[in-house]
């Protein structure tokens, strides 16, 4: 979902389709090189859809998924917040007067000057999962507002990412016990069900485990007031799960476990929901070879100029799938 590789130029157009700009632009130029068309109506689009299917979660964008400036600058003025992984995200957020206070730095293992910058410039709200992470901004933000990011089930979905990140529930008694210790703020918990996620279930047992953390929290002395139920919301309409339907899950189990009048703040950091469908990538067919496969079936491949180092590493890195749709299918295609 990022630029093609060098500078990118932003070029606002109203009232035409993605298609009639990308047809123009290659019409009126002699544009070769890949390029990119950014619709944002469609983002705009998936925030009123956002706050009409879950008006309870406000959302925190994932500012890793797209830090184009003009996608930070739309959803700024919309009012999200942000989800924050670095310093430099921290950065790029602020320098367009978002107020730290929109901010949520979450990234559970920090280094050590990102947690004293993140003071400087008054980002409060973190998340941690481990014990090391504690010491650490005990030393460096001792007033951090503090989330316990729990491991959840994510086998379910297309990127899991519980190897890396999130505490298993059996040590949330141990790390809330060592916080308390040091006298720090823990207001609440996150989880994130895995990226591109294939299971509406997967929310309801995550959210049914921050209740249980939140009454254990309660115990050690910890009054939490936040829950964070991360990302994992399709980019696309597909033959999967719905956005529609993790809504339903969402809010059904949200009213169980908490309910509108138990006061705590709920948040969610979508990344691909807003950014994927809006974002087109335009190449140009620049080879084409003529061969065989291994069984004498004839095949034909085509080169573009854009590749996994650059646009395409959602290939590798996301597994996505990607679909190709040619601008102009011309009768003598074969012949260049
Ligand atoms: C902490 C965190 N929040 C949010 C996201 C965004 O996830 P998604 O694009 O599935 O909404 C990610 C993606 O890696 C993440 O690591």
């Amino acid at each position: 979902m990022k630029s093609p590789v060098g500078n990118p130029t932003v070029e606002l157009v109203t009232d035409s389709t993605v298609f009639d700009i990308i047809s123009n632009t290659v019409k009126n130029s002699e544009q070769e090189e890949p390029f990119i068309v950014a619709d944002l109506a469609d983002i705009v689009y998936k925030f009123k859809l956002w706050k009409l299917k879950m008006p309870r979660v406000e959302p925190f964008y994932a500012v890793k998924c797209n830090d184009a400036p003009t996608v930070l600058h739309l959803l700024a003025a919309l009012g999200t917040g942000f989800d924050c992984a670095s310093k430099n995200e921290i950065e790029s957020v602020l320098s367009i007067g978002v107020e730290p206070e929109r901010i949520i730095y979450a990234n559970p293992c920090k280094t050590r000057g990102f947690i004293k910058h993140a003071a400087n410039v008054g980002v409060k709200m973190m998340t941690f999962d481990n014990e090391m992470e504690l010491h650490k901004v005990k030393a460096l933000h001792p007033d951090a507002e503090l989330v316990i990011r729990i491991r959840v089930d994510d086998s379910s979905s297309i990127c899991q990412l519980g190897v890396k990140f999130g505490c298993n529930v059996k040590d949330v008694p141990h790390l809330l016990g060592v916080a308390k210790k040091l006298d720090l703020n823990v207001i609440g918990v996150s989880f994130h069900v895995g990226s591109n996620c294939q299971d509406s279930g997967a929310y309801n047992s995550a959210i049914e485990s921050c209740r249980h953390i939140f009454d254990l929290a309660e115990e050690i002395g910890f009054h939490m007031d936040f829950l964070d139920i991360g990302g994992g919301f399709p980019g696309f309409k597909g033959p999967y799960v719905s956005f529609e339907e993790i809504c339903n899950v969402v809010a059904e189990s949200l009213d169980e476990h908490f309910p509108p009048q138990c006061g705590v703040r709920i948040i969610a950091e979508p990344g691909r929901y807003f950014v994927a469908s809006a974002f087109t990538l335009c190449t140009n067919i620049i080879a084409k070879r003529e061969t065989f496969s291994e069984e004498g079936d004839p095949i034909c491949m085509y080169y573009v100029n854009d590749g996994v180092y650059g646009s395409f590493n959602c290939l590798m890195f996301d597994h996505a799938e990607v679909e190709p749709i040619p601008l102009v299918v011309s009768s003598n295609f074969s012949h260049f």
